[in-house]
């Protein structure tokens, strides 16, 4: 099959996607996001065999929030191995990404790497490995992303941190379950400082390059994962990536995806690309409007997809 015009095909879904841009609500449990624009988009396509096609705002920085947890996922995957699911599951969760109910039913094991609570052991699992954990993922997303230069915005990992209730009380309540092995403060301001790395689109799309290259990173020249890892990684992605809307994600879109509140999301087609999309406003369960509509227009104008 002909390698599609993939630059021609992202220009016209930023056209099509207009009227969605400035659409929902910018997350605003975390008050330094409340302060972004939602009137911006961005979209990034990274090829297999390293080719970048962007569209929109594409200098635009913004924070990655809970995009991060598949990078977390994946240090924590290059150190742990299997041994890392006796302390977080593989299924979805069916609720909102900072629910705490699970965790008490479920004696302190979160159903999955990507809500809230799983992050957070995984990045407690990564602390434990780790003597700079913010050094280090700083360091992997430079790499892979080819920026020496990507760092934290401060003020949005301060901000979180000051409003760090809900992310406690899980941290907390995982540790009466004997599922949680540092101090709870510490791992959280790592926890946050990931959700606060700042990318452009571009960046974002390279980062997660490896996803659909089979582990390889072609711009680091490394392998990140072996080549089963990270289809089990993707497996994961598509059934729990978008949390309770990991459904309806597979549905329209029927790719592996990862969202967050700044409205970010990736998206991965093994063995063809790995795509990104930013616009800041977002549906009831905290997904980018405009980022899901772009990303099911371009599964619908492809004739391929993970299927
Ligand atoms: O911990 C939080 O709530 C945020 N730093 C990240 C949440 C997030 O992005 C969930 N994604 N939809």
């Amino acid at each position: 099959m002909d390698k599609p015009d993939y630059q021609s095909l992202i220009d016209l879904l930023a056209q099509g996607v207009q009227p969605y841009i400035g659409q929902g609500k910018v997350a605003d449990y975390i008050p330094a996001l409340a302060d972004v624009d939602a009137r911006q988009f961005a979209m990034a396509l990274v090829t297999t065999d390293g080719q970048c096609y962007s569209t929109g705002d594409e200098q635009a920085r913004f924070t990655i929030q809970s995009v991060s947890k598949a990078m977390t996922l994946t240090m924590a995957l290059q150190r742990y191995g299997e041994t890392l699911w006796q302390r977080v599951g593989k299924e979805p969760s069916g609720t909102a990404f900072n629910s705490l109910t699970q965790l008490e039913f479920e004696q302190g094991i979160p159903r999955n790497p990507f809500i809230n609570a799983g992050a957070l052991v995984t990045c407690d699992a990564l602390y434990s490995r780790l003597s700079a954990p913010v050094h280090s993922m700083l360091e992997t997303f430079r790499a892979q992303a080819g920026n020496p230069k990507i760092g934290v915005d401060v003020k949005v990992a301060a901000s979180e941190y000051e409003h760090r209730h809900r992310n406690a009380a899980m941290a907390h309540l995982m540790k009466s379950f004997g599922n949680f092995h540092n101090n709870v403060d510490d791992v959280l301001k790592a926890y946050f400082s990931y959700c606060a790395i700042e990318l452009n689109i571009v960046e974002l799309a390279k980062a997660y390059s490896y996803l659909s290259n089979q582990g390889y990173c072609q711009f680091c020249q490394r392998q990140i994962l072996s080549p089963r890892q990270t289809k089990q990684l993707n497996s994961l992605l598509f059934t729990s990536g978008l949390y309770d809307a990991a459904g309806d994600f597979a549905y329209r879109v029927g790719m592996p995806g990862k969202s967050g509140v700044s409205g970010a999301i990736i998206a991965v087609v093994p063995g063809r690309f790995t795509v990104a999309v930013w616009s800041p406003g977002l549906d009831s369960v905290g997904n980018s409007v405009a980022g899901i509509e772009a990303l099911a227009a371009l599964s619908d104008k492809l004739e391929f997809n993970a299927f």
